[in-house]
């Protein structure tokens, strides 16, 4: 479904990601696990559109996405969920969600994927007047996934979705991950989590250092060979 091939890409005269070539399947759920600065967020931005790879390429779908700009990718179907939340403070849990199938195409379908997301999310329809800003990193984190599944996308990208939690909302929120992969969504889950991760991905990437080092199925993935991988500098 979506192709990297051979990218490299970094911010002005600082490489970040070399050569780098994976590949993520319909249908499944795919984790991207690395330490701190191995390239991963680089990785979504390249993808995304918002730093332009000095080589390689990226297409979905069979067709080239590079110099797609980044507020037509919901158009061609993709979401992604921000490291940090990044929603909307002084606006309500509502408008949140709205802005996320603000672009014309969804509109039509923004109720009926309001619907859905409350449905997903019970907390937020709680919360529905309530200011983003007053929320906590758990339910930012809830209101920040509804808001990227609001124009019900194809393929799924999230960052970093557990930094930062409790342990109680970590488990809600892979047990969220899990419900979406049975739906069928195609997912690309940036972890620091391997554990968990590993646990509800069908395939694994090890970044480091902006290179991929390992490729697995989640299934094949020895955890302790993984953790020298994840650790070795
Ligand atoms: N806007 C930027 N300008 C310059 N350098 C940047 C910028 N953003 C990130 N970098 C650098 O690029 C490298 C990779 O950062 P990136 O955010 O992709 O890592 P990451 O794998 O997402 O790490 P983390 O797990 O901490 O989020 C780091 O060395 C970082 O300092
Ligand atoms: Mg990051």
């Amino acid at each position: 479904m979506l192709e990297i091939k051979d990218v490299r890409a970094g911010y002005g005269a600082i490489n970040v990601l070399w050569d780098l070539s994976l590949t993520i399947q319909p249908g499944k759920l795919t984790t991207i696990i690395g330490p701190n600065g191995a390239g991963k967020t680089t990785l979504l931005r390249a993808v995304m559109g918002l730093i332009k790879p000095s080589q390689g390429t990226i297409s979905l779908n069979g067709a080239p996405l590079t110099g797609t700009p980044t507020w037509k990718m919901t158009d061609v179907s993709m979401a992604m969920i921000p490291e940090g939340r990044m929603t909307f403070r002084d606006m309500t849990v509502e408008e949140n969600l709205m802005m996320g199938a603000f672009a014309p195409q969804h509109r039509s379908k923004a109720a009926a994927n309001l619907e859905k997301s409350y449905q997903m999310f019970p907390r937020l329809r709680e919360r529905r007047k309530q200011l983003a800003g007053s929320l906590s990193g758990g339910e930012a984190q809830m209101l920040a996934m509804a808001r990227g599944l609001m124009s019900d996308p194809e393929l799924l990208i999230i960052d970093e979705p557990s930094l930062g939690l409790a342990p109680v909302m970590v488990n809600e929120l892979f047990e969220i991950l899990g419900r979406l992969k049975q739906d069928g969504r195609t997912i690309v889950l940036v972890e620091q989590n391997t554990h968990r991760a590993v646990g509800v991905a069908d395939h694994v990437y090890l970044m480091q250092s902006g290179k991929v080092v390992l490729s697995q199925p989640a299934a094949q993935v020895d955890l302790d060979h993984l953790h020298k991988l994840y650790f070795a500098r």
